[in-house]
């Protein structure tokens, strides 16, 4: 792989993307790798990330240095790019001079990592040093106004580094740059894609399940669709989908997986009507990470039941259910503390809230993908659009959208509300604009209005839309006034306890999408 060396900004995960779009694949280690343990990981090329620090700060996160000396092709990118100067005998200087946003920055000599680009180009930059001189026997390809060494080059070594940003859409030729890193100066073939994948997961999955049998967590979502429809793919029959109703589904869910996905994908499933369970598990409890721990906790339980039920059933011997599939994403796994250095933000109910007497061996085929890639296997996997093109939505589903303790009742109301409001966003349109809307209950909360000729006293519903690209960071949809108003007054008037609608302008960070 391509290892980008996360130096504790959100721009790895989106290097990493943007690697991987250019057809090379990509992976993530923390900067606190060693060389040694990089050199293990066997890179055909580095990439070094931004981060939030100055080189000079006390505790900036710094580089097993050797890392430079292993003879693979480096590129360094703001902060990245920074280290490396230093590193190699150049000149880092805090010159109180900071650019930030748009710049521009002028080509000096083209060299590989430029070549084909405009002299003058905009570019996206966000720093306070400046490498003020480069390193001994590296080339200056690039400055700006305040900036004299914007992107520098050494191709004897192999090493290459920019100020900016290439892996924003504000940098006008970002992507180029990165293509060039690959493809030129390292050599690396544009050759992986969602048929290699399929290939490689495929062989995987045989490998780790051999004749066993495995059962699958089918939620509806996305990401549990296509994992599912890749480990049929592999190893057909031996897979039985379960689909758990754990009542906090939204409308119309239950119905889709059962008609829709086994029809397009002729998978074996099983529905397990765990409403109840799921109800009593939560009653009292208002706390997030509580919920989340005890939903995760029971929709394990859930499977586990269903294997029992599966093997008192079989008569022949080995027929036990030893795997359980799981819909992991790569970004569930790095903000999960998985992966980088990075803090746990919350526990994501298929990583964090595993209960420790898990009976189940876990077969993750999407641990290492985005989003944007699964989507791609699950069409390149034959799944309808309607399933593929789906907004996410969290496994804890409705859950963790209603602030307060979950009741049936509550879950009811909710239930009309969100659907209200994503029918109305998809007759707008707007599906493609926004990531998703979260429609959230404040069920502890109050206010008073007036509705007929009485007072009412009823809860609120938050909308959320949310633009991103990665979930990472996110920022709120600007709907149009009158979808909002279209969606807020179905909902006051069609769903009963609900007197208000508010809309939630918060970007993430600092809100998180979800509001629990
Ligand atoms: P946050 O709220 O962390 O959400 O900004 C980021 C994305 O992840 C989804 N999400 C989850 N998905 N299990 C999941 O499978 C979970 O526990 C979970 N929590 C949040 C959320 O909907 C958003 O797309």
């Amino acid at each position: 792989p391509v290892l980008v060396v996360d130096f504790g900004a959100q721009y790895a995960q989106l290097i990493a993307r943007r690697v991987r779009e250019a057809g090379v694949y990509s992976e993530i280690v923390p900067h606190t790798a060693s060389a040694q343990e990089i050199a293990a990981k066997n890179p055909v090329g580095i990439i070094l990330s931004g981060g939030p620090s100055s080189v000079y700060e006390d505790g900036a996160p710094s580089l097993d240095l050797d890392v430079f000396d292993l003879d693979v092709p480096t590129l360094g990118i703001c902060y990245g790019f920074q280290v490396m100067a230093k590193a190699l005998g150049g000149e880092v200087a805090n010159t109180g001079l900071r650019e930030y946003g748009a710049t521009d920055a002028t080509v000096v000599t083209e060299g590989m990592l430029l070549q084909g680009q405009p002299a003058e180009q905009n570019v996206w930059m966000s720093h306070g040093d400046q490498v003020s001189r480069a390193p001994e026997g590296f080339e200056v390809l690039a400055r700006t106004a305040h900036t004299p060494v914007a992107a520098f080059a050494n191709d004897t070594r192999r090493m290459y580094g920019v100020q900016w940003h290439p892996e924003v859409k504000h940098s006008d030729h970002g992507q180029n740059v990165l293509e060039n890193f690959l493809h030129k100066a390292a050599g690396l073939p544009a050759d992986w894609n969602s048929g290699n994948v399929i290939a490689e997961q495929v062989a995987r999955i045989r490998e780790q399940v051999g004749t066993g049998r495995v059962i699958s967590a089918l939620s509806g979502g996305v990401d549990s669709a296509v994992s599912t429809a890749l480990v049929h793919e592999a190893v057909g029959d031996q897979l039985i989908a379960v689909f758990v109703d754990h009542g906090l589904l939204r409308k119309g869910e239950r119905e889709q997986v059962e008609n829709d996905y086994v029809a397009s994908t002729g998978v074996k499933l099983i529905t397990v009507d765990a409403r109840e369970t799921f109800l009593n598990a939560l009653a009292g409890v208002s706390d997030p990470e509580q919920k989340r721990k005890i939903i995760g906790r029971e929709f394990i339980r859930a499977f586990e039941k269903v294997q029992s039920d599966l093997v008192a059933e079989a008569k022949a011997e080995g027929e036990q259910v030893r795997f359980l599939v799981q819909g992991t994403l790569y970004p569930d796994v790095v903000e999960s503390g998985g992966g980088a250095g990075t803090a746990n933000i919350k526990s994501h109910h298929n990583v964090g809230g595993l209960p420790e007497d898990l009976q189940f061996e876990l077969v993750e085929p999407l641990r290492t993908l985005f989003k944007d890639e699964v989507r791609a296997i699950g069409r390149e996997l034959g799944l309808p659009e309607a399933i593929v093109g789906r907004q996410p939505f969290p496994g804890p589903g409705l859950g963790i959208r209603i602030v307060g303790e979950v009741t049936a009742d509550r879950l009811e109301i909710l239930r009309e509300a969100d659907a209200i409001a994503r029918a109305e966003l998809t007759k707008a349109g707007l599906d493609d604009e926004i990531w998703q809307c979260p429609v959230v209950l404040l069920a502890d909360v109050r206010s008073v209005g007036v509705q007929g000729d009485g007072r009412t006293y009823g809860h609120p519903i938050v909308l959320r839309p949310v633009s991103s690209e990665d979930a990472m960071t996110a920022d709120w949809t600007r709907l149009p006034y009158d979808v909002l108003s279209k969606i807020s007054n179905r909902i006051t008037n069609e769903v009963r306890d609900v007197n208000r609608v508010v809309l939630d302008v918060t970007s993430k960070p600092p809100g998180t999408i979800e509001w629990e």
